[in-house]
């Protein structure tokens, strides 16, 4: 199940956290997998991981907030043998929590910018060459942030993830006639090194108290959920939000 044999799939942020995960499941599945991600050490790291075992992996260094290289990069892989046959936009996230009256302008810029403008940058580069070939699966990594109100999160991030949402289902809508499907996942509470980091103790206590499991959840856990709605096999999955929260959100 889930084979991605002789495919081709971009996973961006995937230098480290959930994106790494992804990357890593996907090479094992048979994929061809792009490492693209502005931190080059990081993105070499991970495609080692992945030729350590025998897996494919390319690393494609690029600043997702830049349309040109995006939209280059994206066109250099496309026109390569190995084509593009899924995109995974797990690189975002914020650097620090704020709340809405201490948001500065030029923080606000580069939490949307990073994960939301990125996210039209890279639909608007690799969708003309998936509706050449009549099939692509798009898949956004957003947030629970986007979701619910009951935990404290920066406003800048909250309104790019719902933003991604609601992109979401604009191009299922769309992109659906030419046979590709977009789709995203909202994580909650994934313990990458960027997030524990930020994390205090009593965040966690709370996290645990919340969530019906009563633990956070690996990436591993999210990058399954992920990489299914990039498979074949999710063929009649479009314009979804699919919550992997251990439950702390049912809607
Ligand atoms: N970790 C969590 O608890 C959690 C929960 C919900 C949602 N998410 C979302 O999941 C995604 C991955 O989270 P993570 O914790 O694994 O993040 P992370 O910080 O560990 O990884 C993000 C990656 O994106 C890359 N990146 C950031 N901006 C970029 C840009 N402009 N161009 C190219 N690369 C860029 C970084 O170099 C990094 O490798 C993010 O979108 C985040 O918002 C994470």
């Amino acid at each position: 199940m889930n084979s991605f044999q002789d495919q081709c799939v971009i996973v961006t942020g995937a230098a480290t956290g959930i994106g790494e995960a992804c990357a890593i499941q996907l090479a094992h599945k048979g994929a061809t997998v792009v490492i693209m991600d502005f931190n080059r050490q990081g993105a070499e790291d991970v495609a080692k991981k992945i030729q350590a075992f025998g897996g494919k992996a390319l690393v494609a260094v690029t600043d997702l907030n830049s349309w040109e290289a995006t939209k280059s990069k994206i066109d250099e892989i496309a026109d390569s043998e190995t084509g593009i046959h899924a995109l995974i936009h797990s690189a975002g996230g914020f650097p620090n929590y704020v709340n809405l009256l201490d948001c500065s302008i030029e923080a606000w810029d580069a939490v949307v910018n990073s994960n939301l403008r990125s996210m039209f940058y890279l639909l608007k580069a690799v969708a003309p060459h998936m509706m050449k070939n009549q099939y692509g699966r798009f898949v956004s990594v957003s947030s629970m942030a986007a979701r619910s109100g009951t935990n404290p999160n920066p406003p800048h991030y909250t309104a790019a993830k719902g933003g991604m949402l609601a992109l979401t289902r604009q191009a299922a809508k769309d992109l659906g006639p030419y046979g590709i499907t977009v789709n995203a996942v909202a994580p909650a509470n994934v313990t990458t090194p960027r997030t524990n980091a930020i994390r205090t103790a009593e965040r966690v206590a709370h996290i645990q108290k919340t969530t019906p499991l009563g633990r956070l959840a690996e990436a591993d856990e999210i990058a399954h959920a992920i990489v299914f709605l990039a498979s074949l096999e999710a063929s009649y999955i479009t314009g979804i939000t699919m919550d992997v929260n251990g439950g702390a959100t049912m809607i």
